[in-house]
């Protein structure tokens, strides 16, 4: 176990530059199961998680090879599969296998995910989604079993726009017969990378960007060069922690129109936000106004933002309420954040957060991998050293946070935790 320890105080200045989206890149690295042969990915992040579904692909017969920002995927004719228990469970995210599997192999056996602990994150829209295209699913001793010889086009309407589900429906459908209609499907920046994706490999797929998606399916696909999207919540977590820090900084990568709602509260909060050819620059030069925040999905506020407008809230002038409508034990966060002398009362989907003039350096714990870093940037506005356990989550998202940080003059070191007591 490692942790990040932090000295609070330091204004963030310079420039950071932000690579692909971790929750793109992965169901990219998924979709690459539908098309036989080299599927090549470029502007790949090196995090935990992008190692983890190479191992998940290795394991069902795939190459995979990883050199500086690339992902070279070769798939075989004969693919396993069965994905492996120990890897699925360690991440949420390797339930995306399940669609390409049934539509490549005709069947499928998938552990049920684990991840991150923000809430209950069910799978009865990915299996409901699927049952209408034709499979046949059961849940038998904590695997997700699926038989489909053939998958069929279906009309399908999603309960919520589920960014996991739509996936899985969209990679399932385009080998289907017939035509497929996903009805209050996700829109967020990662599904139309995937689909763009699957356009580039020769799937028909329409309405892209919008809230439904018309899916014919074809015979095969074939294996292209595609580069990931940048990762709008890594490019919204410098943006948060330039403001928190009254610092300026350049976010090289980053595209301002996939954080409008974001960057707009930070303009509402007293930044400038100017967005440039490559980027955006954010900078701040008083202390935060509150701003009300309300999670949403895309277009709405990102869910895995709102941690981090928390955190901003806590040391911020005045009192916000942060409404979060997407993860319901994302709260877990402000148990932690508390330690540092934060000021904040949740009841139900609000928490409201009374702005301190400061924070105070503890021993936190990172839950999840936005909490982590939602928790270094309050470390970086607290009095003292804040020290940030269990930092493999933020590991699994960010790549090098703690050497980003330093360079733009943050004092963050990552270093082995005591060992824990004997009892
Ligand atoms: C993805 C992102 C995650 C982000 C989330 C919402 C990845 C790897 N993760 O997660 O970072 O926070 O989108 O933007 O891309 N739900 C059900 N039943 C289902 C599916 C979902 O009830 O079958 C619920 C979930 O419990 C949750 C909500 O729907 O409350 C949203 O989940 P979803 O959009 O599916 O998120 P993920 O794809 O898991």
């Amino acid at each position: 176990m490692e942790r990040f320890v932090v000295t609070g105080g330091a204004r963030l200045a310079g420039e950071v530059t932000v690579t692909g989206a971790k929750n793109s890149v992965l169901k990219l690295m998924a979709a690459s199961l539908l098309a036989v042969g080299r599927t090549h990915l470029t502007a790949v992040p090196d995090i935990l998680d992008v190692t983890i579904m190479s191992e998940v692909l290795r394991r069902l017969g795939c190459t995979v090879e990883r050199a500086d920002g690339t992902v070279t995927i070769d798939v075989p004719e004969q693919l396993g599969h069965e994905a492996d228990y120990d890897l699925v469970r360690r991440m949420r995210a390797s339930i995306a296998v399940f669609g390409p599997l049934i539509a490549r192999c005709g069947e499928a056996k998938v552990a049920l995910p684990g991840g991150d602990a923000i809430g209950s994150r069910g799978l009865d829209f990915h299996i409901a989604g699927l049952a209408k295209l034709g499979a046949q699913i059961d849940s038998e001793h904590g695997y997700l079993i699926a038989k489909a010889p053939r998958l069929t086009g279906a009309q399908v309407w999603l309960d919520f726009p589920s960014v996991g589900a739509t996936e899985n429906l969209l990679m399932a459908s385009v080998l289907a017969d017939g035509t497929t209609t996903i009805d209050n499907a996700a829109r967020e920046p990662e599904i139309v990378d995937l689909c763009e994706f699957l356009v580039q490999m020769g799937a028909q797929v329409q309405g892209i960007g919008t809230s439904t998606l018309v899916v014919d399916g074809v015979q095969e696909l074939s294996p292209v060069e595609h580069a990931t999207v940048p990762d709008r919540i890594v490019a919204g977590t410098w943006a948060m922690a330039a403001a928190m820090t009254r610092g300026d900084v350049l976010v090289r990568g980053g595209r301002a129109e996939h954080l409008e709602i974001a960057l707009d509260k930070l303009v509402m909060a007293g930044a400038v936000v100017e967005p440039g050819a490559d980027g955006f620059r954010v900078r701040m030069d008083d202390r935060p106004r509150a701003v009300d925040v309300v999670t949403l999905p895309y277009p709405g506020f990102p869910t895995d933002l709102q941690p981090m407008v928390l955190a901003l809230n806590a040391v911020a002038d005045g009192t916000a309420m942060v409404t979060e409508n997407v993860f319901e034990a994302r709260w877990m966060f402000v148990n932690e954040l508390t330690r540092l002398g934060a000021d904040v009362r949740t009841d139900g989907h609000h928490a409201v957060v009374r702005g301190k003039d400061r924070l105070s350096g503890a021993p936190v714990k990172a839950h999840d991998i936005r909490a982590g870093a939602a928790l270094v940037l309050a470390g970086l506005v607290a009095d003292g050293i804040t020290e940030v356990g269990d930092v493999h989550h933020v590991d699994r998202g960010y790549e090098g946070f703690v050497e980003q940080l330093c360079a733009l003059g943050a004092d963050v070191r990552r270093e082995a935790a005591a060992d824990e007591l004997p009892f």
